[in-house]
């Protein structure tokens, strides 16, 4: 599926009054997860309250033990500190990484702000040396920017 294919139906889901918050994350992350074939483990962390540390929140793909992430941990918790987002073409390849499942080869992560504060991040693992490109940097911050807008609603 294309990416304005996919724009479309997660702007539904995120204008969809019916479903919580949640519900809507967990839906965006099973769709990407589906429709892209190279996007093997979707799920977003949120700051946890005034910890600094992460917790996972809604994902689609194999359950992970890694629910809590201390800042400046593994691929997360660098973005959670740089505010940048962090394109890893080859995990084997980075010190400062947490694995989740031993077939995971590439990962992309992208912080979700709202109102400038970095509050969160979608996390997107692929068992697919160098899966992730630009296009896929400019979907995630294109889909994270229309969550801000609903964030705590
Ligand atoms: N690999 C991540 C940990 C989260 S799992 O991918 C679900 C990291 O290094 O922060």
């Amino acid at each position: 599926m294309k990416f304005d294919i996919l724009k479309n139906n997660c702007l539904n889901i995120v204008e969809n009054n019916e479903l919580k918050f949640e519900d809507k994350l967990l839906e965006i992350c099973k769709i990407l997860k589906n429709e892209i074939a190279y996007y093997d483990w979707v799920g977003f962390y949120f700051r946890n309250g005034d910890k600094e540390e992460l917790i996972l929140g809604p994902y689609a793909g194999e359950p992970t033990d890694h629910t809590i992430i201390p800042f400046g941990k593994g691929i997360c918790g660098q973005v959670a500190v740089s505010n940048k987002n962090f394109v890893v073409e080859d995990v084997t390849a980075q010190d400062n990484y947490i694995s989740c499942n031993f077939n995971v080869k590439s990962e992309i992560v992208i912080p979700l702000f709202v109102d400038g504060q970095n509050i969160g991040q979608i996390d997107i693992d692929s068992n697919t040396l160098k899966a992730f490109g630009k296009e896929d940097e400019l979907f995630l911050e294109w889909l994270n920017s229309e969550i801000s807008k609903i964030y705590n609603s």
